[in-house]
This record gives structure tokens, C-alpha cells and sequence, in this order.
């Protein structure tokens, strides 16, 4: 399959991408929202017409109450909606909380957060995506995906040591096997669904990372100092991808793809300690997807029904 390429580069900003394109009676939902990456992503597309619902734990002025990591709340997000919806852009996350955290129902907050909190969300929501007859759905990944596959034995670090950062990687992996998986069932409702990883970028995401990471990163002097590296995006450039593959018309038809921070396709690589570039080929992986979509079906609906008898 070759590869899709489009003229936009690491430094495209996403107004860049929206230029010229009229989003005007589009309805769109951005995940996470109201700050960093999504945003900006809000800020795009409104820019180009569309009407941008944002999704946030602190509602507000044209925002809208959801907890991903709470089911209640994410079926109360699904309760609420009517009519079409032509975007979704799961984009809300958190990354490497240095301790094992869980959310109520004793879910691993990442993977709750990151992607069971938006399966219920997608899922929920299909029949209003279907309505808008070439709906796309947008699952904001990371580079994090070449670390770790997800872990159908233990995906809430019961059993195996918890690790910051295996926990975010297998989050990550699974949003990119959701848009397989959404790819794979809901062709005939018109529905594309692509991932991306956006790069590296200053937000709020960090602030579960001590001076060390940071550091190590390449962005914190030894003062303690925010450095900005040369391969660091401003938020209006990190939010390029996403919008791209929410509205751009390049995009059109395109669906179970992952894009690079550079806006491009991704070349499919093994993932591992040693992979940096690339999508892994098992956050890609089509009879991964069938399993993880099972199994979040499962969950989902184990969850609703023991919150309905407690
Ligand atoms: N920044 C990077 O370098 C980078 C790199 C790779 C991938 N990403 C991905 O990009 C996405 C956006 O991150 P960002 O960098 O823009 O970070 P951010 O500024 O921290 O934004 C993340 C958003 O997620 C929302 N959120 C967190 N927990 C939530 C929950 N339980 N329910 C609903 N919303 C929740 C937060 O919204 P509220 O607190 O307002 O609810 C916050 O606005 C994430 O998926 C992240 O994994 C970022």
C-alpha cells in the first residue's frame, strides 16, 4: 500500500492546514479541549467555520462536562447529544503518573483515561456518526505507541510491576488499534478513522514528569529552566495533525492510517526500546484491533452494569 503524503511539513501550523477549507455546519467534538494541543485544534477549526463542541472535566463557556475516566460521566457526555456528529478527536490524555493510580471502577487511569473512556465515548456515539454520512474519528496518539504493545494479560498492571511509562505506551497503542478497529467495522456508515502522533510539544501533559525526564528530553537546563529543542513544536504546530485528519478534504476516504508528526503517513517499523520513528506494526495490527475491541466492548459493558447494580 503506498504510503499518503501531503505538502505539509513538521512546521505547519493547523490554521496552515485549514486554509481555504469551509467547515461551516460541521460539528465537531475535541476531547480535552480547553488546553494545549486540543486547543489549538479547537481554535483551527472553529477558524474555519466549524462548530466545535469541546469536552472537558470543567465545563464551561461552550464547553461540555466529561470525565473519561468515569463512565457515568462518559455516557452522560452520550446522553446529552443529538444530531450528526462529523468529528470526533480524541485528544484528552494523561501521561506517566509516577504511581499507579486507578479511577473508580480500579481501571488503570491511562488506559481508562486514554482510550476506554473514549471507546465508550466513540462507540457510544456511533449512530451520531453515522448521521453525518462521512463522520471521521481522530485518535490523538504518541510516539509512545513504538514502546509497548497492549497487554491483553494484564492491561491494568494488577499482576506485572507498574511502569509510568508502559502504562502510557499500551494507552497509546490501543487508540492507535481503535482506529483500526474503527476502520475495519464501520466502512458502510461512511466513518473513517485515523491516528497520529503530534510530536513533541510544551503543555500540560508534562507535569507528571520529575527534572530528570525532563532533562533528558533535552528540555530543562540545570537550573530547572524550560528549554525549547529544535525538534519541539509550538501548539499551534502540534495541533496540525489532528486537524488535518479531522477536516482536511486531502484526507477524504482515508481511513486506518497513522500520521507522523511531519503530517505524512508513517512507515511501519518494529517496535521496541530501539524504534523512534514510525507506527509499531502491533498498534496496527488487525486481529490485535478485533481482540482489543472485544475486550473493551467487554469492559465497558462489565463496568455499566456492576455502577447499575451497586
Ligand atoms: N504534548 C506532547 O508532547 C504530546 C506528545 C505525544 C502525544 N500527546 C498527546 O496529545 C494529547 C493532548 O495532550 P496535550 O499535550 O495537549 O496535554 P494537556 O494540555 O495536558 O491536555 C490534555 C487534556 O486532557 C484532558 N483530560 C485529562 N484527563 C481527562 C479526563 N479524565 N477526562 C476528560 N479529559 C481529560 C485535560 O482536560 P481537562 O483537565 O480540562 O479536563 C487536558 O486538557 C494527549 O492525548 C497526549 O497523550 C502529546
Amino acid at each position: 500500500m503506498t504510503r499518503i503524503s501531503t505538502p505539509f511539513s513538521a512546521k505547519t501550523t493547523a490554521a496552515e492546514i485549514l486554509t481555504g477549507v469551509d467547515l461551516s455546519g460541521r460539528r465537531i467534538i475535541v476531547t480535552g479541549g480547553a488546553s494545549g494541543i486540543g486547543a489549538e485544534t479547537v481554535r483551527a477549526l472553529r477558524g474555519a467555520g466549524a462548530e466545535v463542541t469541546v469536552a472537558t472535566r470543567n465545563p464551561g463557556d461552550g464547553r461540555r462536562a466529561l470525565d473519561l475516566s468515569d463512565l457515568g460521566s462518559v455516557r452522560a457526555f452520550v446522553a446529552g447529544w443529538s444530531g450528526p456528529v462529523h468529528a470526533i478527536v480524541a485528544n484528552a490524555g494523561i501521561m506517566a503518573l509516577p504511581t499507579r493510580q486507578v479511577a473508580a471502577n480500579g481501571w488503570e487511569l491511562q488506559l481508562a483515561t486514554n482510550f476506554l473512556g473514549h471507546f465508550a465515548l466513540i462507540t457510544g456515539l456511533h449512530e451520531n456518526l453515522r448521521q453525518a454520512g462521512d463522520a471521521r474519528v481522530v485518535m490523538v496518539s504518541s510516539g509512545a505507541q513504538l514502546r509497548a504493545p497492549f497487554d491483553f494479560d494484564d492491561p491494568h498492571f494488577e499482576r506485572r510491576p507498574y511502569d509510568p511509562w508502559d502504562a502510557y505506551a499500551q494507552s497509546k497503542t490501543a487508540d492507535v488499534l481503535l482506529a483500526v478497529g474503527i476502520a475495519g467495522r464501520w466502512a458502510a456508515d461512511g466513518i473513517t478513522a485515523n491516528a497520529l502522533e503530534p510530536g513533541y510539544i510544551h503543555t500540560n501533559l508534562q507535569r507528571h514528569l520529575d527534572e530528570a525526564t525532563m532533562r533528558a528530553f533535552g528540555a530543562m537546563d540545570d537550573e530547572g529552566n524550560l528549554l525549547t529543542p529544535d525538534y519541539y513544536k509550538s501548539p499551534e504546530q502540534g495541533a496540525a495533525t489532528s486537524v488535518l485528519l479531522a477536516a482536511s478534504p486531502l484526507l477524504d476516504g482515508v481511513t486506518g492510517r497513522f500520521f507522523s508528526s511531519a503530517n505524512q503517513e508513517a512507515e511501519l517499523v518494529q517496535g521496541g526500546p530501539d524504534a523512534t520513528t514510525g507506527v509499531a506494526a502491533w498498534s496496527m495490527d488487525p486481529s490485535a484491533a478485533d481482540r482489543l475491541w472485544d475486550y473493551a466492548l467487554a469492559a465497558t459493558a462489565n463496568a455499566h452494569e456492576a455502577s447499575n447494580a451497586s
